[in-house]
């Protein structure tokens, strides 16, 4: 099998990459730092019994379709056919919206949304014609509830969710199947220079969790698409937000803005204490 990986040089997707050569697969990693790409196949090459000629390294920005679809179809003149798509190229830079440069904004929509679509965009019609085929797009458990500081990713993210959706009931029939993961905080590079940037208000809602571990995270991923599971969550909590949501949210609300008045004081976050009374008291 020939799987393609964007965002293959780090963290999730060479966590899933390692699993797919360790198979004995044939896997294309995508990303755009060179250096971090050969560190990457390095990586791979060394696990035992990975052979070196099975793994290609692109570099190229997923924002960019052109470049993209370019990219993959270099891929698949050399390894064959794409069987497999992880869509896992993605950034997030957590900062308050008026504070957020347009720029910065703008690239996390560019790079989680519109490259995983031109990503998938490279790739689907030659499933569709095969009538064979597996997409994964890593979306996140942000995607489930609005996070303070994170505006454009979240937004990204859940775009994803959408996109995931429409394109399955496209692709119901074709023999192609679309999927869509909703990570927790996993203990990548992102992750760790994520969290000297994430606001203490995301902090409080999001708690000292522990991280999975990318390899905990790509585990279950292979394990989904192994068993054709349309979406994937991780964690009791996750879980439930993601099919109890519009339930637990309000709640989720009101409880955050008690602990924000206990720990930092009433006058503490006016706005938040008061979009979350406001909330819980609209939905009862
Ligand atoms: N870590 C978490 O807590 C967490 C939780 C939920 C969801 N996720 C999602 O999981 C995915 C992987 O995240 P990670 O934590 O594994 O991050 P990571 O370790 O930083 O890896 C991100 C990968 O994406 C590549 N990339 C970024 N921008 C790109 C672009 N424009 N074009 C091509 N490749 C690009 C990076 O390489 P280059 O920079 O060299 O391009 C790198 O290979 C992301 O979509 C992220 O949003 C992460």
């Amino acid at each position: 099998m020939h799987v393609i990986v964007t965002g293959g040089s780090s963290g999730i997707g060479l966590a899933i990459a390692k699993l797919y050569a360790a198979r004995g697969d044939r896997v294309s990693l995508l990303a755009r730092h060179p250096g971090r790409l050969e560190e990457a196949r390095a990586e791979i090459a060394s696990l035992q019994g990975v052979d070196d000629a099975l793994i290609r390294i692109c570099s190229v920005d997923v924002a960019s379709a052109a470049e993209t679809a370019r990219t993959v179809e270099l891929c698949e003149a050399s390894f064959g056919p794409c069987d497999i798509l992880i869509a896992s190229a993605g950034i997030v830079e957590p900062q308050a919206f008026d504070a957020m440069p347009v720029s910065v904004f703008d690239e996390q929509i560019a790079i989680n949304f519109l490259g995983t679509a031109n990503a998938v965009r490279a790739v689907y019609k030659g499933m569709k014609r095969r009538r064979s085929g597996r997409i994964m797009m890593i979306s996140s458990g942000a995607a489930l509830i609005g996070i303070f500081g994170y505006t454009a990713y979240c937004a990204s993210k859940s775009a994803l969710a959408g996109f995931a959706e429409a394109l399955s009931t496209e692709a119901a029939a074709t023999g192609v199947y679309v999927s869509i993961c909703f990570p927790p905080d996993t203990l990548t590079p992102q992750y760790r220079r994520e969290i000297s940037l994430r606001p203490r208000e995301a902090e409080m809602l999001m708690g000292a969790v522990k991280p999975w571990s990318a390899e905990a995270v790509a585990a279950r991923i292979v394990r989904g698409l192994d068993r054709g599971q349309a979406k994937i969550h991780f964690g009791l909590s996750l879980t439930a937000l993601a099919y109890f949501g519009p339930l637990i949210k309000p709640l989720l609300k009101w409880w955050l803005s008690r602990k924000t008045r206990k720990i930092f004081g009433q006058d503490a976050y006016p706005g938040l204490a008061d979009t979350a009374e406001q909330g819980f008291d609209r939905d009862k």
